[in-house]
């Protein structure tokens, strides 16, 4: 096992793909026997259950929203570290959605964002995250078809995907994927990239 490449996360704005290829890429490693631990954020463990639920009430203010996901990534983190001691850990978003999200969507202070992040998060980054790239019109189709009504507007997910964009920039082991493919082809770029790190 490559001690390096041993949490992975999937990143993208909403309907962009990480859950289908989160899964694909955790059936992937099952298929060697490897033990995979295939989480989300929020909501991978118990107590993450019952802060996702406060996350849908409609009451919260940015702020609110900000300490209640680095209060679920403290949590989850446990878990996250106790599994890659042995195996791998396949997680559908990690902390890098707080930036995308919460700092560049919603205004909160980029610095202090990263600092808290890190801080809830023990210093524990992954080792390697697939950003699934998707344009808006793409984003509305795949939400459209799924009959959700998106709260947020346009401008809001541009800044997110600004996001994502600074964080592909700042870390080596960030990798942009084109979502807009077939499944299997973003799934194929995924694999490929995993083979050559
Ligand atoms: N490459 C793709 N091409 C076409 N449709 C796709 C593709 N990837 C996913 N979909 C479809 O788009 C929808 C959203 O996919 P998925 O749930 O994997 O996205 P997500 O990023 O996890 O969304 P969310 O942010 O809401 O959790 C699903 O109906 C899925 O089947
Ligand atoms: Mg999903």
């Amino acid at each position: 096992m490559n001690s390096f490449k041993k949490y992975i996360a999937f990143e993208g704005i909403d309907a962009s793909g990480k859950s289908t290829q989160a899964k694909l890429f955790c059936e992937f490693l099952q298929k060697t026997n490897r033990s995979v631990f295939c989480t989300k954020e929020p909501g991978g463990t118990d107590i993450s259950k019952k802060i996702r639920e406060i996350l849908l009430e409609d009451t919260l203010n940015p702020k609110a929203r900000f300490f209640l996901f680095l209060a679920d990534r403290s949590i989850h983190i446990e878990a996250v570290k106790a599994y890659v001691k042995s195996g791998y850990v396949v997680s559908d978003r990690c902390l890098f959605s707080t930036i995308a999200y919460q700092s560049f969507g919603e205004g909160l202070e980029l610095k202090f964002v990263e600092e808290s992040n890190l801080f809830a998060a023990q210093g524990l980054l992954p080792d390697v995250t697939f950003i699934i790239d998707i344009d808006l019109d793409t984003m509305h189709k795949r939400l459209t078809k799924r009959d959700v009504i998106e709260s947020k507007g346009d401008e809001f997910f541009k800044k997110v995907i600004e996001g994502y964009d600074y964080i592909a920039d700042k870390f080596d082991n960030v990798f942009k994927i084109d979502g807009r493919q077939p499944i299997e082809q973003v799934f194929e770029d995924i694999i490929g990239i995993w083979n050559t790190i």
